[in-house]
């Protein structure tokens, strides 16, 4: 791993439609108004390699795609993005937001698709070995909510077209996952009013940062 100490490793997670793009441009103009640079990239996807993994991972094969495609074409994206931008970016001393990182692995593919909490553990040390995000904003709210502020957008992805109880069981990971590390966590309340999200996510920074 390169030195990744001077910048600061941001995360935001969520279910579908939970607000985090907006939240995303946001932090980034707030961080540069500190005088931070700052990247803001996103997974699947955030170098030119992961962003064509992004493509295969994201599509519609009619052969369909096994939990054990889907979890190592997640981490094959991860690892390029990781040494293509988020490590060098952190390294040149820039503060990297990443709309989506590893916990998203766990709810989705642990939880959601059942693969074994060993697997990914195995996955995340080859992959991350030990780096971790200092902050990540988890944006919850109810998948109904979610959903139907996704489908407004119009282009929706495999797993905006999963069951309810998918994404229930995506968003009770991602609660458990921040209840078990609340030094690194903060979670939002993504079915307020834009304004007070807003507001929400500056106290966390403030107080974090
Ligand atoms: P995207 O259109 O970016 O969705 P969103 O705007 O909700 O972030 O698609 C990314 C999808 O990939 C999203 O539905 C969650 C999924 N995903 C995983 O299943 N595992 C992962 O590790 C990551 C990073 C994303």
């Amino acid at each position: 791993m390169q030195d990744a100490t001077q910048g600061r490793f941001i995360t935001l997670e969520g279910g579908e439609g939970a607000g985090k793009s907006t939240a995303a441009t946001f932090i980034r103009d707030w961080l540069r108004a500190q005088g931070r640079s700052v990247t803001l990239t996103r997974e699947p996807g955030g170098s030119p390699l992961a962003e064509a993994i992004r493509n295969v991972v994201l599509g519609n094969w009619a052969e369909g795609m096994t939990a054990e495609t889907e979890v190592l074409l997640m981490f094959a994206a991860r690892a390029a993005h990781l040494s293509a931008t988020i490590w060098p970016a952190l390294a040149r001393g820039e503060d990297v937001i990443c709309d989506r990182f590893v916990d998203a692995s766990w709810a989705y593919q642990g939880e959601g698709r059942g693969v074994p909490a060993e697997r990914l553990v195995e996955l995340e040390t080859y992959v991350l070995k030990g780096f971790m995000p200092q902050l990540t904003l988890l944006f919850d709210l109810p998948p109904e909510l979610g959903l139907a502020r996704a489908k407004n957008r119009g282009d929706v992805n495999r797993f905006e077209a999963e069951t309810m109880a998918f994404q229930e069981r995506v968003r009770a990971a991602y609660l458990q996952r921040a209840f078990t590390a609340p030094e690194r966590y903060a979670v939002i309340d993504a079915s307020a009013p834009l304004a007070d999200v807003q507001a929400a996510v500056v106290a966390v920074l403030e107080q974090r940062f």
